[in-house]
């Protein structure tokens, strides 16, 4: 085990705004309290909600007290674990979710709460595990717990090239649905590779005008795409999205299911997630990997909205 040092590097967030915002600092290494764990990352996940903390734009749900490091998990080693963490110790390589309110994962060393950690198991990769912190979880909570895909459903999966995509078509094709995505022109083989049955490049095909009587619609894109996905659900379908603002308060059509998922992590969720990657049910799709001192490189890419597979950051 390597010694714990007094200080560290992590990306701060001082204020909202562009790339500025945040600052490659040293600080203390933070102490885990009860119910707590110290991990020494060694990769951790960029995603969208990263840089819209550091642009402000989640004030109005988020209310955190800066300045506040960034990043919200990640897959480390545990370097010391507070009180009540029992299964947890010490050299255990976890993939974790920190407390949203509290100090994030773009640093050298990261607080989690044990009850939003996982093993990861042997012969995973740890930048494959680290593809399947809030991606995964934003793909598994949608798929399989509100939609409870089953076989012979059909889904459309918008935005399947992106980091929660990715490991969505592979959720639910496992689940043996019948997954229809959309994606840019560039990134239809990587979908159809990934196990979509028919792929719509969004840039020459409107997706409703080429598949109709969807069991379930995924939205990860919002707005105009939110609007024109009620066009493709059966009766009694399922709209699930994770974000879709801006979006009409009383939906257009009365006789179908709309569902805002609820992205929480936990023991349960993380591990049955691990377990697929182990078992070769999903295979992670890291993407772009920078060093945490590119961190502001990466939230430039994840900003333009066009990253495929999970954006990852190297210790
Ligand atoms: N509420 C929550 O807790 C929660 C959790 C996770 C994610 N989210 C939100 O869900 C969204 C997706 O997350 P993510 O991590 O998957 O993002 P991401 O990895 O940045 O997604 C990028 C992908 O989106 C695709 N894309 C962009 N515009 C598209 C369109 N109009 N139609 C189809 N595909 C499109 C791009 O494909 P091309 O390059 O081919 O265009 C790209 O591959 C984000 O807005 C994020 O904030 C919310």
């Amino acid at each position: 085990m390597k010694p714990i040092p007094q200080d560290m590097h992590a990306w701060l967030l001082h204020g909202y705004g562009g790339p500025e915002a945040m600052r490659f600092q040293e600080m203390a290494v933070p102490q885990p309290g009860p119910g707590d764990l110290l991990l020494r990352v060694e990769v951790a996940s960029v995603n969208p909600v990263d840089w819209k903390i550091r642009q402000g734009i989640l004030q109005g749900v988020l209310a955190l007290a800066l300045p506040r490091v960034l990043g919200r998990d990640c897959v480390g080693i545990v370097a010391r674990a507070g009180t009540d963490c029992r299964g947890f110790e010490p050299g255990d390589r976890l993939l974790a979710v920190a407390d949203p309110m509290r100090d994030g994962t773009h640093a050298e060393y990261a607080v989690v709460p044990c009850a939003q950690s996982a093993r990861v198991p042997p012969g995973l990769a740890a930048a494959d595990a680290a593809c399947l912190g809030i991606a995964g979880l934003s793909a598994y909570i949608p798929l399989v717990e509100i939609a409870a895909l089953d076989k012979g459903r059909r889904v459309l999966i918008h935005a399947g090239a992106g980091g929660v995509g990715s490991i969505a078509i592979q959720i639910a094709k496992h689940l043996g649905a019948e997954v229809w995505t959309t994606c840019g022109g560039a990134n239809m083989d990587f979908c159809a590779a990934l196990g979509a049955d028919r792929v719509i490049d969004y840039t020459s095909e409107r997706f409703e005008q080429a598949l109709r009587d969807c069991d379930v619609v995924f939205d990860t894109v919002g707005g105009e795409v939110h609007r024109r996905s009620f066009g493709v659900l059966r009766p009694g379908g399922l709209l699930v999205h994770l974000s879709a603002a801006p979006i009409d308060p009383v939906p257009p059509r009365g006789d179908v299911r709309v569902v805002r998922a609820d992205i929480r992590a936990s023991n349960a969720r993380l591990a049955a997630l691990l377990d697929w990657a182990a078992a070769g049910v999903i295979r992670a799709q890291p993407g772009e990997v920078f060093a945490l001192a590119q961190a502001q490189q990466a939230y430039r890419l994840s900003a333009s909205g066009h990253a495929r597979g999970k954006l990852l950051l190297s210790a």
